[in-house]
């Protein structure tokens, strides 16, 4: 165990730190610096001593997201880089299916959630038992699940996909039905660019299913000019007031294409945070849903992982082993069009 309660913000830190503080200066207190500063230093030091990399999910707050990443990006992203980093360890700042994601990916590894109780409402609505049960009730209809469940359920569908890749998904089975686990949002959203028949489980993110359709159309009349981007975890009538549907990667790289005067982007909204301080000149219209499981990560948590490497994500390695094939059969399939 090593021990940083010394850290301090010495002149050192402060001269180090001041460049990226200067880009932040818009989306962090100045009051605040002191306290990210010391910790932010002494992360980037341990990811060298430690042979670690920072995967990190575009929702992390900005002092995780534009200091201590090696990658950031939608879950697809992440998935990709932890299967191909030379590291030995990955720490997820993300939620705890991500940081399954990384393990079953690369076994070998050591994995780092820093909170283990960082969850998902979609993860926690259903179970590997469910899956049977519709496999049953639906004989032969293959199944898919959004990346967004635990190993368990994982190890019971035929495929993962992502926000990124939902419908080549679904379309790459040649099937003509579907079932969709676990987000009744998603499959609905998917059952809209597709013929495929969509066979739903009624999970919904407790973040994208709080925005209304009555919510954007008082944006769109205040600010005439507003492009309205959401996420595929919204309720339908919200992603029918929507110029663009995507990933969180698919909507900043639409963001970046087409660098609009003005935006809500229709999601978890530490993102608008991230996003704004890479396009200055954008206005972001910020509405403000929180994923409390996303924010249980913090710079401290990270830093006392990767001092004590722990906690360390662990999967049971038969659940682990047919939880990958179908990761490696979406992660076969890759990106949907426009997705980043
Ligand atoms: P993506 O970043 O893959 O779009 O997922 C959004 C989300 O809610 C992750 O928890
Ligand atoms: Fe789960 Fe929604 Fe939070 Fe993503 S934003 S981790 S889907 S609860």
């Amino acid at each position: 165990m090593t021990d940083s309660s010394h850290l301090a913000f010495t002149p050192e830190v402060e001269a180090a730190t001041r460049p990226l503080y200067e880009r932040l200066r818009d989306v962090i207190p100045e009051v605040e610096w002191p306290v990210h500063a010391p910790l932010i230093a002494r992360i980037n030091e341990l990811k060298q001593e430690r042979n670690a990399v920072l995967v990190v999910h575009n929702y992390q707050v900005p002092e995780i997201f534009h200091t201590v990443a090696d990658y950031t990006g939608d879950s697809l992203g992440m998935a990709q880089y932890g299967a191909d980093t030379d590291a030995d360890v990955i720490v997820v700042c993300g939620v705890r299916f991500m940081a399954e994601t990384a393990k079953i990916l690369s076994p070998e590894k050591t994995v780092l959630l820093p909170d283990m109780d960082a969850g998902c409402s979609l993860a926690a609505s259903i179970t590997g038992e469910d899956v049977r049960k519709l496999r049953e009730q639906y004989p032969g209809v293959p199944v898919v699940t959004y990346v967004n469940a635990y190993a368990d359920v994982r190890a019971e569908a035929d495929i993962c996909c992502t926000s990124a890749n939902a419908v080549q998904v679904v379309e790459s089975l040649g099937s003509d039905r579907v079932i969709f686990v676990p987000d009744g949002y998603l499959g609905r959203y998917v059952a809209t660019q597709t013929d495929v028949e969509i066979i739903y489980w009624e999970g919904a993110c407790e973040v994208h299913e709080r925005f209304t359709g009555e919510e954007l159309r008082n944006y769109r009349s205040d600010y005439p000019d507003i492009e309205i981007i959401a996420h595929p975890e919204c309720p339908p009538d919200v992603l029918a007031e929507a110029d663009f549907v995507g990933s969180t990667s698919g909507m900043i790289k639409h963001v970046a294409e087409r660098h609009p005067e003005r935006v809500v982007l229709v999601t978890e909204c530490t993102m608008s945070d991230n996003v704004a301080v890479e396009f200055p000149d954008t206005d972001f219209v910020r509405p403000c849903n929180l994923c409390p499981h996303m924010k249980r990560i913090s710079l401290p948590k990270i830093l006392r992982s990767l001092e004590n490497l722990e906690p360390e994500i662990h999967v049971d390695p038969d659940i682990a082993a047919r939880a990958r094939l179908s990761l490696e059969r979406m992660l076969a399939v890759g990106r949907g069009p426009g997705q980043g």
